[in-house]
């Protein structure tokens, strides 16, 4: 990680990587025998699903969709996808994998959306957790780490589509959320 002041260290690279393996055991023990779709919401997500389907010792398949919502009001049903999943749903158990579950929109509108194509299941796998950010009542079955009401980067996550690369995860100072 650069050594520079404007990062706070939350997470480094070494509890991520363990964390992760015990999700990706956990995920294992939950799908067995069941014919596994991980989900990844784009882009904040592919760092952690490259790490996590490495986790998860099963046969799996994986996907991307990319999606925007709109912010600035309470409502939900506004989002857009602009690249959807182009595999099969028969048969699957979604698991949706997202950088970080902040006040809920995005993952609320993803769940629906794909609950309403028929798959068995639908179940989400958050790296993060900003459970006092939540507007709507969502959660994930699978949370790697609970955090502050901090703006967080690295491992994947953005400030203006920077420090994606990050191995840590850090607090970005001076960003006011
Ligand atoms: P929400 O749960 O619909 O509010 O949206 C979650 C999305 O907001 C995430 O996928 C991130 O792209 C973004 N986000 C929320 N909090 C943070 C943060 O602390 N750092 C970076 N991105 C964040
Ligand atoms: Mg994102």
């Amino acid at each position: 990680m650069e050594n520079d002041n404007k990062f706070k260290l939350l997470i480094n690279e070494t509890e991520i990587d363990s964390r992760v393996k015990q999700l990706g055991q956990i995920i294992t023990n939950d799908y067995i025998d069941k014919k596994l779709l991980l989900v990844g919401i784009l882009k904040g997500s592919f760092v952690f699903l490259s790490d996590l389907m490495r986790a998860i010792q099963l046969e799996l398949m994986i996907d991307f969709m990319s999606v925007s919502s709109y912010r600035g009001t309470m409502s939900t049903g506004n989002v857009t996808i602009s690249k959807d999943i182009s595999t099969e749903l028969s048969d699957s158990h979604i698991l949706l994998v997202e950088d970080i579950l902040d006040s809920g929109r995005t993952l609320y509108e993803v769940t629906k959306i794909l609950e309403g194509r028929n798959p068995i299941s639908v179940e989400i796998c958050a790296l993060l957790d900003k459970p006092s950010k939540r507007v709507v009542d969502i959660s994930a079955k699978y949370i790697g780490f609970t955090i502050p009401d901090e703006f967080v980067v690295g491992y994947g996550l953005d400030f203006k589509e920077n420090y994606r690369n990050l191995r840590d995860i850090v607090v970005l100072n001076k960003y006011k959320n």
